[in-house]
């Protein structure tokens, strides 16, 4: 017997003891959503707000497919269209490399093309990522209320190998430099987000301040590996990011200091975005605002913190008041980099919890400057630009030119083998059917002087475009010796003609050509955060902190090309009208006159008859009015109209009021 309620309570430990295992592990492997916002002043007086949502899905096969907080349409993408990687931004603007950075973990990421990028890897055969890519582009489309669909033509995409990120042939690439990005993206992608704009910090997004800005770029980056056949998945990874660069109002900040600078304009959350955060989204894990100070500002900051006392070299004892800024919030945290060998110096974050704020006590962030600062931002290695050139109609060619950034601390990273140091540079460009590029004619020019292709060129892949089939693609690496100035590439064209039904509606405004990209390949730029374990849990932090490979966008180029001219056919019709006008006009006048001319003359002769006709009507009113009649007299005639128009007054109103008997 004891033996037997020992054995039962032996088994009761275990279950209990299985079951709490089972739930630690459910509990840790259970999808998570976390939200933050990164705030960073910029050089030229504007500040870059960065709003960073992650979704994470657990593996489905080991927990099944019931969520609550992933959105279900992006799980049926990725079911349906066997996704691994996908990346969709829609932009409005041009990033400014040169005033908001081109070196830096947030411009490498978030400085997109304008327009709509997408570009995703599959995870199916070589030969179905082509009907995948057709029905995912219709998918999105319908998603993201966009033009999306267009990319389904196979002039419109192209499959990069290695220039734009290196995968096994599943990758596809497409641009739409045109679209129109407003509200209607934002609204759908919004609706991802568990507490949408309703609550945390996406309430921030008041739709007139985010289009005010001058760039503003949507991003939804999913990474997935349901799909592996070791099993070792690990889920879905939804990334959502807004990246806006606001210019904030200048009004109630202006000094003007001794040295002639102005100060940088003050700012906060409210005068920003015109709303607070009302606290936390419920759903979210972590929800946190942040400040940045780049690298460059740091080390400003130092100067002026030791000019004005010297005792004063670490600026970060007095939090809230700094000697050259003070936020109207103490921060829970600040975070500095590591200081590394090849970084120019260290940047701050300063971190604020909006966990314990409420509408009742809304979070509302101030920043103000005290002393005015001048500094730059971190440049990337060349800084791109591409340019059309030649002039006519028919002929011309594209320049992609690089100018040195002068970055020689920088140059440790390139490989420096045999006592030679190369700077390798990707490039990989796009261009539409129609701008038909003589690849023959590709001219490299270092320093303004003429190169060999063998000597410059490491690799290069050209597929060239097929009439009204693939565009015209382009990969290519270059080898720069790092002392290099500049460096510029040009390449010849011709204009092709297209079917009347394949112009645009406003076809003289030009035809755009997609952005080039151009990827520094030796360079890699991350934040250098202390290995700290609650520095991991948030995702903004760990995504800043991985390495980013540097890459730039080029201008989108917009060629004008032969148009028929629309105007003709109207102007065609216009002139038949007219000349058929004018001669069925002065036929039908010709003969209508003479009509006339016969009818006065046979009206002359029936005038002198007395008409029978004429007569009757005024004959039977008179009857009606039980009066003899009396013939009218023919030579007064003013009296006969008179006596017409009292008839038909008489006639009109004997009507109404027949009507009116008989309606009512
Ligand atoms: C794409 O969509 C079409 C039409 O709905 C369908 O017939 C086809 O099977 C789909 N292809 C793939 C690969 O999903
Ligand atoms: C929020 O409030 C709770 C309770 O008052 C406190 O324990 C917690 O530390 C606060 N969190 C932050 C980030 O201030």
């Amino acid at each position: 017997m004891i033996m037997d309620v020992r054995l039962i309570l032996l088994f009761l430990l275990l279950l209990f003891a299985s079951e709490s295992l089972a739930n630690e592990e459910i509990v840790e492997k259970d999808e998570d959503f976390s939200e933050a916002l990164l705030l960073r002043p910029l050089p030229d007086r504007k500040v870059l707000a960065h709003f960073h949502f992650q979704s994470r899905l657990p593996p489905t096969n080991l927990h099944g497919r019931h969520h609550h907080l992933f959105p279900k349409s992006i799980f049926q993408l990725v079911q349906k269209f066997h996704l691994r990687e996908m990346e969709l931004s829609f932009t409005q603007g041009r990033w400014n490399y040169e005033r908001w950075g081109g070196y830096d973990p947030i411009a490498s990421s978030n400085a997109k093309p304008p327009g709509v990028e997408l570009w995703a890897v599959f995870d199916v055969p070589q030969h179905q990522v082509d009907a995948h890519w057709k029905n995912l582009t219709h998918a999105l489309s319908g998603l993201f209320c966009a033009s999306i669909n267009f990319l389904e033509h196979s002039t419109t995409y192209a499959t990069p190998e290695w220039s734009f990120r290196s995968s096994g042939g599943n990758l596809k690439y497409g641009t739409l430099p045109r679209e129109a990005v407003c509200t209607e993206n934002l609204t759908p992608w919004l609706k991802l987000l568990p507490c949408r704009d309703k609550a945390g910090l996406s309430a921030l997004m008041n739709r007139p301040s985010i289009y005010r800005g001058y760039y503003h770029s949507q991003r939804l980056h999913l990474m997935s590996n349901e799909f592996d056949s070791n099993g070792l998945s690990s889920g879905i990874v939804l990334d959502q990011t807004l990246t806006i660069v606001l210019q904030p109002n200048i009004l109630g900040t202006g000094g003007v200091f001794s040295s002639g600078s102005t100060l940088q304009p003050s700012w906060s959350l409210s005068s920003l975005f015109g709303r607070k955060v009302g606290g936390r989204c419920v759903l979210s894990k972590s929800s946190n605002v942040y400040v940045q100070l780049d690298q460059n500002l740091v080390s400003e900051l130092q100067k002026v913190g030791k000019e004005n006392e010297g005792s004063h070299h670490d600026i970060s004892e007095n939090f809230w008041s700094d000697p050259s800024f003070e936020m109207s919030v103490p921060p829970d945290k600040k975070i500095r980099e590591v200081e590394s060998l090849d970084s120019g110096g260290s940047s701050i974050l300063y971190e604020f919890s909006v966990e314990n704020y409420s509408d009742s006590k809304p979070f509302d962030l101030g920043f103000r400057w005290k002393v005015p600062l001048v500094w730059s931002c971190q440049q990337a290695p060349l800084s791109v630009s591409r340019y059309l050139m030649g002039s006519g109609n028919e002929r011309g060619s594209i320049a992609i030119s690089l100018k040195s950034n002068r970055m020689s601390h920088r140059m440790k990273n390139v490989d420096n083998n045999a006592g030679e140091c190369w700077l390798r540079v990707d490039l990989f460009q796009v261009v539409p059917w129609y701008v038909k590029v003589y690849y023959h004619t590709l001219k490299i020019f270092i320093d303004e002087e003429l190169q060999s292709m063998a000597d410059t060129v490491e690799k290069i892949r050209v597929s060239p475009s097929e009439d009204k089939g693939l565009p015209g693609v382009m990969e290519m690496t270059l080898r720069l010796p790092c002392g290099v100035r500049s460096a510029a590439l040009t390449l010849e064209f011709d204009k092709g003609f297209l079917h009347i039904d394949e112009y645009p509606p406003d076809a003289n405004q030009g035809f755009d050509i997609p952005s080039a990209v151009v990827v520094f390949g030796d360079f890699e730029t991350s934040m250098h955060l202390a290995d700290d374990d609650s520095l991991n849990k948030i995702p903004l932090l760990s995504k800043l902190r991985d390495n980013n490979r540097v890459l730039a966008y080029t201008e989108v180029l917009l060629v004008p090309l032969t148009t028929p001219d629309f105007s003709m056919p109207y102007n065609v019709i216009t002139i038949t009208c007219t000349v058929f006008a004018l001669y069925f006009g002065s036929l039908l006048n010709a003969l209508r006159r003479r009509v006339g001319e016969e009818r006065r003359l046979l009206k002359s002769k029936a005038s002198k008859k007395t008409s029978q006709l004429s007569l009757l009507l005024p004959k039977l009113f008179a009857k009606l009015r039980r009066k003899s009649w009396e013939p009218p007299n023919q030579s007064s005639s003013s009296s006969s109209f008179n006596y017409k128009l009292i008839v038909k007054v008489l006639l009109v109103a004997g009507l109404a009021v027949v009507w009116q008997y008989y309606s009512s």
